[in-house]
């Protein structure tokens, strides 16, 4: 067969009913688990100012130097379609004065977010996130809450092969001291390195732990660690933030080379991983962000938060959501614009009712009617005859008369 002339761009893909429906579930789980735990729900533009994600995201991640989608507007004006959430969120924050609010302001949100990535299984150019933020508390209680919270949903989704990596990444000035640390460890095994970390290591010496070279990996085996290097308050902030999952019963392993693609993160950084999914194995991830909303041009504000991705979610659950079938379809016997009418109007009286009815719309005989409703799984048919109405089981074959005066009770019955 010939391709179709016209497909969804490359990245993309189109969500059909079968995997909506299990979208639809995630959807719902999640903003439950939001609303139970105060996370009020927020939506920011899919586009915003260049800049941000520049400053935001930071210069030298692969976000912002390879993947975002941006463009011109006709006033000359540099967009570019969102790669991700939390700079976004806080440039909202700092814009509409939410400081002024009940700190920690707790927000959910859920989206489309792009990145020009190379597309393969997990990954697209267009995907989309559900995640939660904590903004205006540097308290471990937060950073263990919102851990809790992904673990929560994941487990409730019933998601198989889950496992929590921990770590710290300390402040920005430990940050800083360990980088020039790390910076002098590649430097004097510069021969042993991979090229592109090589060329790197100024840049942003971190991604060497994530590198699959041979070389480059044998390198960072010894490599010094930022845990290890955490300073009092880093150190006892990330104990206590230990202490609280051991508390809360989440199950973790700390990863002294976990890194994450964003500039942002300081003290908590943690990535939920399935076995299920192969090379992109992340499900979800984030962590604290003490210093973003003040680099956004707000007050130093202390924040933590995550994001999950939806399709890695669905791709992990392999899972069908069961078609929701019909409670009934009225079918009309013989000819007449009249009784295809009632049929319209009756189908609008049982939805009111709560019920739901189909009529045929494909001007289709008896009998193509009761394939029909086979096919859509209607559980009864009601079929409307010239002086009366027949109800029909589907399931057991059985066919009754029933009073036109009383059909919503009937069908009720028949549904028991
Ligand atoms: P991120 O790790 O870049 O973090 O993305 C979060 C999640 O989005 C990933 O774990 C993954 O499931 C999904 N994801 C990312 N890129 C793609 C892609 N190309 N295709 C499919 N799924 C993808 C953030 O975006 C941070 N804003 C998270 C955060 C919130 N940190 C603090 N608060």
């Amino acid at each position: 067969m010939a391709a179709p002339k016209y497909q969804a761009p490359r990245g993309t893909f189109d969500v059909l009913p079968k995997a909506a429906r299990l979208r639809g579930r995630i959807e719902r789980t999640a903003a439950a688990i939001f609303a139970r735990a105060g996370y009020e729900p927020i939506a920011t533009p899919s586009f915003e100012d260049t800049e941000l994600f520049e400053r935001g995201v930071g210069h030298s991640t692969d976000i912002v130097r390879k993947e975002m989608f941006t463009f011109e507007d006709k006033g000359g004006r540099s967009l570019t379609l969102r790669p991700e959430g939390t700079a976004p969120i806080c440039r909202a924050y700092v814009e509409h004065g939410m400081r002024a609010l009940a700190q920690p302001v707790k927000l959910s949100y859920l989206g489309p977010f792009f990145r020009h990535e190379r597309p393969q299984a997990g990954r697209y150019r267009q995907f989309h996130q559900l995640g939660a933020e904590a903004i205006g508390t540097d308290s471990p209680l937060a950073d263990a809450e919102l851990i809790g919270l992904l673990a929560e949903l994941l487990a409730e989704l019933g998601v198989p092969g889950v496992e929590l990596r921990l770590g710290s990444l300390g402040s920005l000035d430990t940050r800083r001291a360990y980088l020039e640390e790390l910076k002098a460890h590649l430097r004097s095994h510069e021969a042993e390195l991979s090229k592109e970390v090589r060329e790197r290591i100024d840049a942003n010496p971190l991604r060497a732990f994530d590198s699959d070279d041979e070389g480059t990996r044998a390198v960072m085996a010894t490599a010094p660690k930022l845990v290890e290097r955490l300073d009092g308050e880093d150190a006892e902030h990330f104990e206590a933030v230990r202490g609280l999952l051991d508390a809360a019963g989440v199950a973790y392993s700390i990863d002294p080379t976990l890194v994450r693609g964003l500039d942002y993160y300081t003290r908590t950084i943690f990535s939920f991983v399935c076995d299920r999914l192969g090379a992109q194995s992340e499900i979800g991830g984030g962590g604290r962000y003490d210093g973003l909303v003040e680099q956004l041009g707000g007050k130093a504000t202390p924040a933590v938060g995550w994001a999950a991705g939806i399709e890695r979610i669905m791709l992990a659950l392999e899972d069908d959501e069961p078609a929701p079938g019909r409670d009934v379809f009225i079918a009309v016997a013989g000819e007449g614009h009249e009784r295809r009418a009632r049929a319209l109007v009756l189908a609008g009286e049982l939805r009111k009712a709560g019920l739901s009815a189909e009529v045929d719309l494909g001007g289709r005989g008896l009998k193509g009617q009761f394939k029909h409703a086979d096919r859509i799984g209607a559980r009864q048919v009601l079929i409307l005859e010239e002086d009366g109405a027949q109800l029909h089981n589907m399931t057991s074959g059985e066919q009754r008369s029933v009073e036109a005066g009383n059909l919503i009770a009937e069908i009720t019955r028949g549904e028991a």
